[in-house]
């Protein structure tokens, strides 16, 4: 059993579509261990809770500083013993030494198809704001693998959605997490449990099904 570690900041619809495959059985071999926010107002939490899953808030704001907060995170996350870490909307950059810790262990989910709107300063609907302003007619989202840049790592998983001409960036998030995220996140956990991701350099081979 793959024992994933799901980090949210905020509503926790990605943290719903991979509890409801593995309740359906869509998503098998994979157990969620513990949802870690930053913020005790994410309804992630809630979500969890209502799943039976530990709940748990590590806020910068109860620590010192950054490393505390840092360390504080990582102790959270060891209680648990993770095999995958799922960044699913966390909006916290994730320490160097949680990253070396985990190395090739932690996956996140970007709203667009990367290389295009992402890096810095490029969350939530300011990545569909983006987009619109830009004009493109496809955007969707992107699994990777979590390196030490800012959504740099390999990329495991991505699906093109279409943009409408009378899309807001609140149209488009929606149908990007409709046709996209809640779709390959569990997907990409899925592979991930079954052993069939490899990472080769700035790359990943999904190899191909067993039988
Ligand atoms: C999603 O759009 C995800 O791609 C991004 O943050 C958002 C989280 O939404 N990283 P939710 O909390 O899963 O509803």
């Amino acid at each position: 059993m793959l024992r994933a570690a799901v980090l949210v900041s905020g509503g926790g619809t990605n943290l719903q579509a991979i509890i409801d495959r593995i309740k359906t059985n869509e998503l098998t071999g994979v157990s969620i261990v513990c949802v870690i926010s930053n913020s005790k107002k994410a309804y992630a939490l809630k979500r969890a809770e209502e799943a039976g899953i530990p709940a748990v808030c590590i806020s910068p704001s109860a620590y010192e500083d950054r490393e505390a907060f840092h360390e504080a995170l990582m102790a959270g996350l060891k209680e648990f013993e993770p095999d995958l870490i799922v960044l699913a909307g966390f909006l916290v950059t994730i320490p160097p030494a949680m990253i070396r810790q985990y190395s090739g262990r932690i996956i996140n989910i970007h709203p667009s198809l990367i290389p295009s709107f992402c890096g810095q300063g490029y969350y939530g609907l300011k990545v569909h704001d983006a987009a619109l302003a830009r004009g493109v007619k496809i955007s969707g989202a992107t699994v990777h693998f979590v390196d030490e840049g800012m959504d740099s790592g390999p990329i495991i998983l991505q699906k093109a959605v279409e943009v409408m001409a009378d899309d807001t960036p609140e149209s488009l998030q929606r149908r990007i997490m409709e046709q996209a995220e809640w779709r390959i996140l569990p997907e990409a956990i899925q592979l991930i449990a079954d052993n069939r991701v490899r990472i080769t350099g700035s790359r990943t081979i999904i190899l191909p099904e067993e039988g």
